[in-house]
């Protein structure tokens, strides 16, 4: 599928004209009917330019579709109004088609392509009769030509930039929708491997023998009875001048039922997504160096599947971290935050990180406190906080803060050892999970924690099944602009 630009009407089968709701909109709809010569008294009647909102109009000579963005210019929003409408269309679209776009601010242009592509994906990993004879985007005919005054050379980085947005956002979208029999602790390694090649970034592997002779007691535990042996992913992109440099370390635990303190058969089978952080950390590394950013980055991915065996870990274990620090483990399915501790003291003792970020499908209390709408926010770093939150207001990504505060403290502490992985008590779980990772960050002065236990796989309007969001992708990319 190719983008293009021009400044005016080219014979295309569609132009698609997207429509902000504002309160004169009648009178833009009105100037647009005059344009292509269509007169629909009232047609404001028939189109509330709502986002999403569609209507089809057809003329002598031209096939008009007007698309509503809402009330106003939103990047997530016009991501979603086209995401949809290409996702609905793309089996009634036809060769080359135009889009109106002389209206919206030009920086928006990236955007618009993100979500246009986005329309494109589709979850079906595994089917055999794949349904898409008529799917336009995998038509080579295919084309969109943006009717706009930007300038050349600006809109080839603005649809450059949205191009390569969202086919990382696509590939990890695969990653976190794939089954847990054809994703393990492996194919993350592979994955890192191949786009570090493709892309100019380094990916060093800890594998199982050397996790041991580092000592990371924690992760090895949990992954000690998967199918495939646990590692850490380290990953590093860095630029010939960096402005600063940052740490992330994302939760890679391909399939969690529990361990142990097995989970219930409702619904395990969306612990496959169990690696959406580990997921948004590979995504954020490769669109970071695909776009060569300015900024340094260092991410540790640790992974591992948590699951039943005799060799599995087992509640009242006293485990080893690779700080060093004794963790007694109260319940084996609170596995992530013990994968999380040895990473994030990896990464933060051998890199040192000026900023330090995890990202983590953490625990269902997230999921109870936040619902599908925002990610927990966890931080003592004021500065950090804001930012964070404004890059999510600003990509729809959202976080919300929770406390930090020593009051929590009491929920980690154990008798028999330096802490424990779980209160026992199903009380602020998600709050009383980042306490104890702050523990693994040695007094880190710029560390956040972001449970996205709700918000990286659910349901959504582009799906009827709970599937990947990329959560945390535009997300980093935005915060990467603000240090
Ligand atoms: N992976 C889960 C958290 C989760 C829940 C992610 C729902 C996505 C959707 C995590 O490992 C877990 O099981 N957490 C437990 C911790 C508890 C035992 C302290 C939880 O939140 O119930
Ligand atoms: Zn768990
Ligand atoms: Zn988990």
């Amino acid at each position: 599928m190719n983008f293009k630009i021009s400044n005016a009407y080219q014979a295309e089968s569609l132009v698609l004209i997207p429509v902000l709701k504002t309160d004169d909109y009648a009178i833009f709809l009105k100037n647009i009917l005059e344009k292509y010569k269509m007169n629909i008294p009232n047609i404001e009647n028939d189109f509330s330019a709502d986002i999403k909102s569609m209507l089809i109009l057809y003329t002598p000579t031209h096939k008009i579709a007007l698309l509503g963005l809402g009330k106003k210019y939103e990047e997530n929003e016009l991501i979603r109004a086209f995401r949809f409408f290409f996702l609905k269309q793309k089996n009634a679209l036809q060769g080359k088609i135009g889009l109106e776009i002389q209206h919206i601010p030009d920086n928006y242009l990236s955007e618009i392509v993100n979500g246009i592509l986005l329309g494109s994906y589709d979850s079906q990993l595994h089917k055999t009769e794949k349904k898409q004879e008529k799917n336009w985007f995998l038509n080579a005919e295919s084309e969109v030509t943006f009717y706009t005054n930007i300038s050349k050379e600006k809109s080839i980085i603005l649809i450059d930039k949205g191009q390569k947005i969202a086919t990382s956002q696509m590939s990890i979208m695969d990653l976190v929708n794939d089954a847990p029999n054809y994703k393990t602790p492996k194919t993350l390694i592979e994955w890192a491997k191949k786009s570090g090649e493709i892309n100019g970034f380094d990916v060093k592997i800890l594998d199982k023998a050397q996790l041991e002779k580092e000592k990371l007691g924690c992760l090895l535990a949990v992954g000690n009875a998967g199918r495939v042996e646990p590692a850490l992913i380290l990953l590093e992109y860095k630029p010939k001048n960096s402005r600063k440099k940052i740490g992330l370390v994302g939760k890679g635990i391909t399939f969690d039922n529990g361990g142990v303190s097995i989970k219930g058969s409702t619904n395990m089978h969306f612990m496959k997504s169990d690696m959406g952080g580990a997921a948004a950390v590979l995504g954020a590394i490769e669109t970071a160096a695909k776009l060569q950013l300015d900024i340094h980055l260092v991410c540790a991915v640790p992974v591992a599947e948590n699951l039943l065996g005799s060799n599995a870990y087992l509640p009242g274990d006293v485990l080893t971290s690779y700080l060093g620090k004794t963790v007694e483990v109260i319940d084996t399915d609170a596995e992530g935050r013990l994968i999380m501790a040895d990473a994030l003291t990896y990464l933060n003792r051998n890199y040192s990180p000026e900023i330090l970020i995890d990202i983590a499908t953490l625990t269902g209390s997230a999921v109870r406190t936040f619902g599908y709408a925002a990610a927990a926010l966890l931080t003592n770093n004021e500065e950090l906080a804001k930012n964070l939150y404004d890059s999510g207001l600003k990509t729809g990504e959202k976080l919300w803060r929770l406390p930090l505060w020593d009051d929590y403290e009491d929920d980690i502490s154990s008798d028999v050892a330096d802490v424990r992985n779980f209160s026992g008590k199903d009380m602020a779980g998600c709050i009383a999970a980042g306490k104890f990772l702050e523990v693994f960050t040695e007094k880190h002065q710029a560390y956040a924690h972001l449970d996205i236990a709700g918000t990286a796989f659910k349901v959504t309007e582009f799906s009827t099944m709970h599937i990947s969001t990329a959560f945390g992708v535009r997300l980093f990319l935005d915060f990467f602009d603000k240090v």
